[in-house]
């Protein structure tokens, strides 16, 4: 049975006291859930990785980085190793997010090295895929799906651990959500490629997550749908009812 993840992204945003109070009360929030069934992550900016892992510590919650390097260590200025993340005990890193493909030309290729990287570090990476608006406008999502999947997985151990995410780029910020149905195709389909490609446990025990506007208010319709086993939230996992009030969500089904 897969658990329920649902997982903070929060990209460039907070600061130092707004990171406490949130994830104090977020703390608070969880303390008497019963999270047998769902995990909760926080993304937050790297520079807040030790704060926020310390107060995860005696929390409910866990932590994730928002990217790392595809190098091992070295002259790369303002970078961030997966041996690094690991010495920290960080245990999950995004990747392959479409804000870093589209900003900083990250390709398959480098998030492919990026996911190595990860997992040689045994860390659990969130490895983000999706279409942008014209590429679904011209009948094309499928195969930019299946490019992404053979790109950023290829020789990958799946088995090591992989978390998906499905985010179509014209979902993301804008307020504007998958329908559950739409999502559902293209996690059905994500699941068959892992069938096909791995094997039927792997696909069975591999959470996909959607990302793209997902909020208190869509979140259990997504969430109930055979395939999508949690979200990549963004805009409203910076509010901390909201952020919790999902948890809930996902802690009744
Ligand atoms: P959003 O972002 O929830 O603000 O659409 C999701 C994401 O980018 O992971």
């Amino acid at each position: 049975m897969r658990k329920i993840i649902i997982a903070g992204n929060w990209k460039m945003n907070m600061l130092f006291t707004e990171v406490e109070d949130f994830l104090f009360e977020l703390s608070d929030n969880l303390e008497e859930k019963n999270l047998n069934s769902v995990e909760v992550v926080i993304c937050p900016p790297s520079v807040y990785l030790e704060l926020s892992s310390d107060i995860a510590d005696d929390s409910k919650f866990f932590i994730g980085a928002q990217n790392v390097n595809d190098n091992s260590n070295g002259a790369y200025t303002g970078e961030i190793s997966a041996a690094m993340l690991d010495s920290m005990d960080i245990p999950y890193c995004i990747i392959g997010h479409s804000e870093r493909r589209k900003y900083y030309a990250e390709s398959d290729e480098v998030i492919n090295a990026k996911l190595k990287k990860l997992h040689e570090n045994e860390i659990v990476p969130i490895f983000c895929i999706g279409e942008t608006l014209t590429q679904r406008e011209q009948n094309i999502t499928k195969d930019i799906i299946l490019s992404q999947l053979n790109g950023g997985l290829k020789d990958v151990k799946i088995e090591d651990n992989v978390i998906i995410a499905y985010e179509p780029v014209w979902a993301i910020g804008t307020g504007k959500t998958a329908t559950p149905a739409q999502a559902q195709e293209i996690h059905a389909l994500i699941r068959e490629w892992l069938e096909e490609n791995y094997s039927k446990d792997v696909s069975g025990n591999t959470p996909i997550l959607y990302g793209g506007s997902m909020n208190p208010e869509n979140v259990k319709e997504l969430l109930i749908q055979p395939d999508i086993d949690g979200g990549l939230i963004g805009g409203a996992a910076l509010d901390v009812s909201k952020f919790s009030s999902m948890v809930a969500t996902a802690v009744e089904l």
